[in-house]
């Protein structure tokens, strides 16, 4: 993991394209990734590559050990995060805890976790170009691709009780 410094993170931001938000699908539909972090309490991650044909994983998912839900025809990224909102069961928050990170994979998949794997690479916003199932204008990951999102760090102050952890997303920038 490598941790950018906030002036080299402000010269990344400041070569961003103009609207990273719009991606092209290959069927030529414009694709917007869904980002509204203030309503759902989570935020757009990334697009990131799956791990299920990695070597040494075994076949574990990017997004393992939480919960899935396929919804053929009806996904969409709110679904998913609604209900990535519940059921990641911990001591403190029962079964009503927030699952760290939800991903959309395939157009109609939905896989919470409360870890993302090192072994996931991050690739292109385009990378994710298949629309989702339940709203076609809404980026749903890609074939073994996943539209990754994370609680954000309001929300996940809101029921930690260890406690206030910086995070730090606002100063530097993981890189895995
Ligand atoms: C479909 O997704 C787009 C982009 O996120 C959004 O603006 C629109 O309101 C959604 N449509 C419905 C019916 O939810
Ligand atoms: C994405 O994962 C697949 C197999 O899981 C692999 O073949 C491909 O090289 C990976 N791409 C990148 C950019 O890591
Ligand atoms: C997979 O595990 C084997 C045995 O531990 C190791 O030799 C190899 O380098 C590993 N491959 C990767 C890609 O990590």
């Amino acid at each position: 993991m490598r941790l950018l410094t906030t002036p080299t993170l402000l010269l990344l931001l400041s070569t961003w394209p103009a609207s990273p938000a719009a991606a092209q699908s290959q069927s030529g539909l414009s694709l917007t990734i869904y980002n509204d972090p203030s309503t759902t309490g989570y935020t757009y991650h990334g697009c990131y590559n799956e791990t299920t044909d990695l070597p040494n994983t075994t076949g574990l998912r990017a997004l393992h050990g939480g919960k899935v839900e396929i919804e053929p025809g009806e996904m969409t990224v709110q679904r998913c995060l609604q209900h990535c909102s519940s059921g990641a069961g911990d001591a403190q928050g029962g079964n009503t805890a927030k699952f760290q990170f939800a991903g959309l994979e395939y157009a109609r998949e939905c896989w919470c976790a409360t870890a993302l794997s090192g072994l996931s690479v991050k690739l292109a916003d385009e990378e994710c170009d298949l629309p989702c199932e339940g709203n076609k204008s809404q980026a749903c990951g890609g074939n073994l691709k996943l539209t990754v999102y994370t609680l954000n760090s309001a929300t996940r102050t809101a029921w930690s009780t260890a406690g206030f952890v910086v995070v730090g997303a606002a100063m530097s920038l993981a890189l895995m």
